[in-house]
């Protein structure tokens, strides 16, 4: 008997290696290091992924077997600044996954620790939950719909192998941290404090395409500097940090499938 059709790829189903990774990341200076490390080039305008209008950069190239995109959403077309948060995120997830396909997504990026759940400087966390801390719905199930707490991949393998800490994440679309975003965060019993994460899993969960997040700390949102100035002074030495566990995490994914990881 002929075995059951399926339109999933065989990664994203679980049997057969992982062949294709798609890393989204918010920022260019979070970016560009990954590029060089994995030698990816520029998509070129007649291989557009994207549509037009759409500041969405990728790259892609070949490395130790897997075929890698990276993609970033680009500058705002305005203000010239990296298009953090939410929204650009779900978006440039979403259009990726139309067009690329990937078995696995990993996002990668910088976040905000909490010191009282054993956050310090330049950790790098695997999250195992991603939640939302600013939709407040105070509705009977719309509440629920509005945290969107998800788990991601379980990877008990690569925790296994490699030095990362796990800790769950909150997402809101605010570097700082009002009194009602903290009490939310605390809910969600997150160490880790993003601007996309729990957008992207959102999105991948839609299209059933497993997710992880590999976040480094550059600021102690708990601690007693300014967010702000905590994050831009350490943002390039934690970037350097973030580089190395997501080169770590990608040659640990190399010939493997979903379920070995
Ligand atoms: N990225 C880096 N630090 C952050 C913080 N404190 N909040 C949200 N996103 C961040």
């Amino acid at each position: 008997m002929a075995p059951p059709q399926s339109d999933q790829p065989d990664a994203a189903a679980g049997s057969g290696a992982i062949s294709k990774v798609l890393i989204v990341i918010a920022m260019q200076t979070e970016a560009l290091p990954l590029v060089n490390k994995f030698k990816l080039v520029d998509a070129p305008p007649h291989e557009s992924t994207f549509p037009k209008g759409a500041p969405w950069i990728r790259y892609h190239g070949n490395y130790k077997g897997l075929h890698i995109d990276l993609v970033w959403p680009g500058k705002d077309p305005v203000l010239g600044v990296d298009s953090v948060g939410t929204v650009s995120a779900a978006l440039v997830t979403y259009a990726s996954i139309q067009m690329l396909k990937p078995d696995l997504i990993i996002n990668a990026g910088t976040a905000g620790g909490f010191k009282a759940k054993g956050a310090s400087i330049g950790d790098v966390f695997l999250a195992s939950d991603a939640a939302f801390h600013d939709r407040r719905i105070p509705i009977p199930v719309f509440d629920m719909y509005g945290i969107g707490a998800r788990k991601t991949l379980e990877t008990p393998n690569m925790l296994k192998e490699l030095n990362l800490k796990v800790g769950k994440l909150s997402t809101g679309d605010s570097l700082d941290m009002t009194p009602h975003d903290e009490t939310a965060i605390l809910n969600n019993d997150a160490t880790v404090k993003d601007m996309e994460g729990a957008a992207v899993a959102y999105v991948a969960d839609m299209f059933s395409t497993p997710a992880i997040f590999v976040k480094a700390v550059t600021d102690i949102v708990d601690g007693e500097k300014p967010t702000a100035e905590e994050f831009l002074q350490n943002l390039v030495a934690v970037t350097a940090a973030l580089d190395q566990a997501v080169t770590e995490v990608v040659d640990f994914i190399s010939g493997k499938c979903i379920s070995d990881l």
